[in-house]
């Protein structure tokens, strides 16, 4: 019996040592401690031993029993620490890959401008135009007729519009003043809208111009409408896009559906007045072209000009962008190369 324990302790000693993993440590245990193992039927057959061998064989299967389970308690102590080495070089993290990309979109810097526009214009109490009095693609009526040019008007030409094949006086829009007329047609004053849009041109392609850009128009009418609110109210936008009241001229001009008419300059914002590339050396850049509605167009629109006047706006998109940004050539907006859009 005893020689019988001697062989089993050297045997699970033997096991352990070579054991390498903690599931090999767990079999071990099963097999040399569980009830069903040799040495629990040992200890259970004691009871049939003379008393003498009882002591001996008794004392000799607990020690059997503690080192069996002193050496298990040791050897899983070493495999703990291995496999958790192992497991942390396994899952730790290595600094030096670069990290993952999440491309993200961005609004238009084109777009960015007509929303921070509109939104100055809806803060003064300015509604949208409604869509389908926009059209890009738009009869000679509306462009020019209804806006007081004349058929032979050289001022026509000034606008080199692009005629289509869909019909002789179906041509795509020269400029967002259509909208003035379409909207007062279908809106009674007191009216107060501001129109962006896309408009077209057949203008050779530069660094300063397009065949197609954005202009933003906007009309108020009213009764007892001045030249005080216009100029007031395009000081206050001037204020708010540019970030600061700045000094402004209002240059007097011609438009055939405004009279009178003004272009309207901001003090350079790249010298301050000095003058520089950007103006031209004029320390002046014009921005706007406005005028009180002629009398004219609102007779044609059936709103009698005895009893409302009012003002009209337009505003190049690209130009304004174009200063804000210190852009220097018009393409850079419709070219679409990302590295030019990811910097808006
Ligand atoms: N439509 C003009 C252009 O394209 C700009 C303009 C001038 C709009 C005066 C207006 C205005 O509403 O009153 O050059």
């Amino acid at each position: 019996m005893k020689e019988k324990l001697e062989q089993f302790l050297k045997s699970a000693l033997d096991k352990i040592q070579k054991a390498e993993t903690s599931d090999d440590l767990e079999q071990i245990k099963l097999e040399f401690l569980s009830r069903n193992s040799e040495l629990n039927a040992i200890k259970k057959n004691l009871k049939d031993l003379s008393i003498e061998d009882k002591k001996i064989i008794g004392a000799l299967a607990n020690s059997v029993t503690k080192q069996i389970e002193d050496e298990l308690n040791t050897k899983n102590e070493i495999i703990y620490k291995k496999e958790l080495d192992e497991k942390l070089n396994a899952e730790s993290i290595d600094i030096t890959l670069p990290g993952t990309y999440n491309p993200t979109g961005k609004i238009h810097p084109l777009t960015q401008t007509i929303n921070e526009i509109t939104t100055i214009f809806q803060g003064m109490g300015y509604s949208l135009v409604n869509n389908e009095n926009s059209p890009e693609v738009e009869t000679e009526y509306f462009n020019f007729d209804m806006l007081n040019f004349t058929k032979d008007h050289p001022v026509r030409d000034t606008q080199d519009t692009f005629y289509t094949n869909v019909a002789p006086n179906v041509i795509l829009r020269s400029q967002t003043s259509d909208s003035q007329v379409r909207q007062m047609l279908s809106q009674k004053p007191p009216i107060r809208v501001i129109s962006p849009g896309r408009v077209y041109r057949n203008e050779a392609i530069s660094a300063r111009k397009s065949n197609m850009f954005h202009q933003v128009e906007g009309l108020l009418v009213d009764k007892n409408i001045t030249m005080g609110d216009l100029k007031g109210t395009l000081n206050e936008f001037i204020r708010l896009y540019f970030k600061g009241s700045r000094p402004t001229r209002f240059r007097s001009s011609f438009f055939p559906f405004t009279e009178p008419s003004v272009e309207i300059d901001v003090q350079c914002i790249m010298c301050n007045g000095k003058g520089c590339r950007t103006c031209g050396g004029s320390g002046w850049l014009e921005i706007l072209g406005a005028g009180m509605v002629d009398p004219n167009v609102l007779k044609g629109v059936g709103i009698d000009p005895e009893v409302y006047s009012g003002f009209a706006f337009g505003m190049g998109v690209e130009r304004l962008a174009m200063l804000k940004w210190s852009v220097d050539d018009i393409r850079l907006f419709f070219n679409n190369d990302k590295r030019f859009l990811q910097q808006f």
